[in-house]
């Protein structure tokens, strides 16, 4: 096992924590990933000592389809935090069940207990069975939006203000002082979850990092350009950070069957189901460029179309496409695993060094031209 150096340069990495049960993949392939928090104090320890950098919780209160168990995120986030050291964890919120004012608490204390390592993902919603079966309001897709924004707003202000005051159409605040503040500064990271037009403007306008699902360099490359550009005219920075299914394997025909195998068993009812509630919610959004909105059925397979990143291969082919991606002007590298201990490890051990090499000959190369 190695700890990587990370240079304020070089490309970050993330995993999904495997905190709702049977993967992340739609499909009955032997998967020796866990849901427990024994195995994912495990997974996070080795995560952290093979160079992720972040963990991302996922939030769910109920399943149309195969994720039958579900942890909660922020309990789960502290837990995990708990049992780690350098890692940070970002927990995943979605605005409706929860208030502005309950979270801002909740994480400041939990950054406070923690050194100053939790992270916030604000999710808007994608699943309206969910929803209705909690009795929360769905309101339509843009709508989302323009309470996550206000709710990101008010984190902001709560955790960097006293005196606090806002008037928005969701949410209200008068005079208020949260005490103790969070331990990092400015505030705790923002991430944020999805692909739409409305999220995509969200985040040129509020969040610190746009989260979003599997793609090709190329349609990376192009939402980048959107969100930078816009992000521009607010005076705003955001970071970009790509989902994506890794199978790295000693040769590209062990890695190509592992994949093949994971679709041929896959679960049509539960991949339907899915694919169903999600491409409801990404044709959703007005110009129907949501998450999922151009999803096959191969693509559902995988919650967040993580195969379409292409991380397959060798060691070798996945560094190189991944310093591809990152010059594509993706920031950080969300992975998902079949089996998570374990290629975390092989991760660790055999892909990451590529990448910090390919990344050092890169940079030596832009010395060398200026
Ligand atoms: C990396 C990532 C993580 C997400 N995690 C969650 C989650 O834990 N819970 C949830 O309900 N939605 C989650 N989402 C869904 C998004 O917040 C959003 O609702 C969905 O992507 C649809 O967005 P769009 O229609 O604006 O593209 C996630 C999305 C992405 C890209």
């Amino acid at each position: 096992m190695t700890t990587q150096q990370n240079h304020s340069s070089d490309i970050h990495f993330a995993y999904w924590v495997p905190n709702v049960s049977g993967g992340l993949v739609v499909s009955n392939i032997e998967q020796r990933t866990d849901w427990g928090i024994d195995y994912n104090r495990r997974l996070a320890k080795a995560a952290e000592k093979n160079g992720f950098e972040y963990a991302l919780t996922q939030i769910r209160f109920t399943a149309g389809y195969g994720a039958d168990n579900q942890h909660e995120s922020v309990a789960f986030s502290h837990s995990i935090l708990e049992s780690t050291e350098n890692l940070k964890v970002i927990a995943a919120i979605l605005p409706g069940p929860w208030k502005p004012a309950v979270v801002a608490k909740q994480l400041a204390t939990i950054d406070q207990l923690t050194n100053g390592r939790i992270a916030i993902n604000i999710v808007s919603g994608w699943f309206r069975g969910e929803f209705d079966a909690i009795g929360e309001e769905w309101p339509d897709h843009d709508e989302r939006y323009v309470r996550s924004e206000e709710f990101i707003r008010t984190l902001k202000g709560i955790w960097t203000q006293d005196n606090y005051s806002f008037d928005g159409k969701y949410y209200q605040f008068k005079d208020y002082t949260l005490k103790p503040k969070p331990l990092q500064q400015p505030h705790p990271e923002i991430f944020q979850g999805g692909s739409s037009r409305a999220a995509r403007d969200m985040a040129s306008r509020v969040s610190d990092w746009y989260f979003t699902n599997g793609n090709t360099v190329e349609g990376i490359k192009a939402q980048v350009d959107d969100i930078r550009e816009k992000a521009k005219a607010n005076n705003h920075h955001v970071k970009i950070g790509l989902n994506a299914f890794i199978i790295a394997r000693d040769t590209e025909e062990e890695a190509q069957a592992v994949l093949q195998e994971i679709i041929d068993k896959a679960n049509p009812e539960a991949v339907n189901a899915f694919g169903d509630a999600a491409k409801e919610a990404g044709a959703a959004s007005p110009e129907g460029e949501g998450n999922w909105a151009k999803s096959t059925f191969e693509d559902l397979v995988q919650y967040n179309d993580g195969f379409k990143t292409n991380l397959i291969g060798t060691p070798q082919q996945v560094a190189e496409r991944i310093v591809a991606l990152k010059a594509a002007g993706v920031d950080l590298v969300l992975a998902g695993f079949l089996h998570f201990i374990e290629e975390v490890e092989y991760f660790g051990e055999k892909v990451l060094p590529l990448v910090r090499e390919l990344e050092a000959k890169n940079n030596e190369q832009l010395k060398a031209a200026v």
